[in-house]
């Protein structure tokens, strides 16, 4: 046994078809029961507690026993203020806006200039967990920072789509820059129309919908044409009732497939001073469900398969103010995943459900 803190868990809470990082002790912490990695089988478990003297429960390390038990009291967390500061994504989207608020785009609207900002965020993407990502797109953004943060979540979002389709590097910068660029047209438009908060009118509504065309135009000919495709096509649906050309199915390129995806789930999860966010686990149902309509339905498969294994383990708040500890998510029914708090594992329905996620990033300095 190493020295590291030991802690008393009953075996109720543990279940079969586990599998611990760190070894499992006897009651007196002298004999190790189940070395780490080793799948847990309670009814050895407990066949082997009853001959080291009938205890009901073993001891693990401090670590594994928070992990187990979701100890509202003592995980430590930060803000997400604090979060966005420390990974690096502040400084990112800061950047982005000192861009985009400057109205020479000859200046910095190049190839080589986004090649350069893609590159890093494809660097950071290789640095952080995507879940940390995910949580900071929930950061509550103001009007004046919406497009620079959308522009930068949707480029994040694009690049780890990339990865889960196990494209190539170059592929995945190029998503990464068409999703940075992909709502660049709105710049030319009118300030007081992007930020109304209510409702727009329907000349409002068509002026609004002429965005990527602005953003295609804005791009011109230095631009890679698979960018350029994604960034006119990325609100186009495979139904042809998207805008702005009303393009069907096999006319909507790759990547403008995957744009539209990115933009959707961030536009959802996203707070506003008008708009509640919507958790990520709900959104993922509602895209099972179809209610956005007219998206590519395996592209969206492999979205809610990779962000169900990344938020497996995760820690939430539920509505009961205790914190949870995401055990099992129904593929078919995301948001209602199966919670576990202390010996109690149940699924979450109407009455007892998330409230949000737990910041949990780690700073590696
Ligand atoms: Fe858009």
């Amino acid at each position: 046994m190493d020295d590291k803190k030991l802690r008393e868990l009953p075996v109720e809470c543990l279940w079969d078809g586990l599998i611990l990082n760190d070894d499992i002790y006897n009651h007196s912490g002298e004999v190790m029961l189940l070395p780490k990695g080793e799948v847990v089988v309670k009814s050895k478990l407990e066949k082997l507690l009853q001959f080291y003297g009938g205890e009901k429960s073993v001891m693990v390390h401090e670590s594994t026993y928070l992990e187990i038990t979701g100890d509202e009291h003592e995980i430590a967390t930060i803000s997400k203020d604090e979060m966005e500061r420390q990974s690096g994504y502040e400084k990112l989207h800061q950047n982005i806006g000192i861009l985009f608020h400057n109205s020479n785009t000859e200046l910095w609207l190049n190839q080589e200039k986004m090649d350069a900002l893609s590159q890093e965020i494809a660097d950071k993407l290789g640095e952080l967990d995507p879940v940390t990502i995910f949580e900071c797109m929930n950061i509550q953004r103001t009007a004046e920072e919406e497009l620079q943060r959308h522009s930068l979540n949707v480029a994040f979002l694009n690049g780890i789509q990339a990865k889960w389709l196990g494209m190539e590097q170059d592929e995945i910068r190029k998503l990464i820059q068409a999703g940075l660029l992909h709502d660049i047209g709105k710049i030319v438009l009118p300030e007081e129309i992007l930020s109304v908060p209510r409702k727009l009118t329907e000349n409002e509504t068509e002026v609004v919908r002429m965005h990527p065309v602005y953003s295609d135009r804005l791009l011109m000919d230095q631009f890679d044409d698979e960018i350029r495709s994604a960034v006119r096509h990325h609100h186009e649906r495979l139904d042809g009732r998207g805008y702005p050309d009303g393009i069907m199915a096999e006319d909507i390129g790759l990547f403008a497939r995957v744009t539209a995806i990115s933009d959707i789930y961030d536009v959802a999860v996203s707070e506003t001073s008008y708009k509640k966010p919507i958790l990520p686990l709900n959104v993922l149902g509602m895209l099972y469900r179809e209610e956005f309509g007219g998206l590519d339905r395996m592209l969206v498969m492999n979205f809610i398969k990779n962000m169900r294994a990344k938020y497996m383990g995760r820690q939430v708040l539920m509505s009961d103010g205790r914190r949870g500890i995401i055990r099992y998510i129904p593929f078919n029914d995301t948001g209602h995943p199966v919670i576990q708090q202390g010996a109690v594992i149940k699924q979450t329905n109407n009455e007892w459900f998330c409230k949000a996620t737990i910041v949990e990033y780690v700073s590696n300095d």
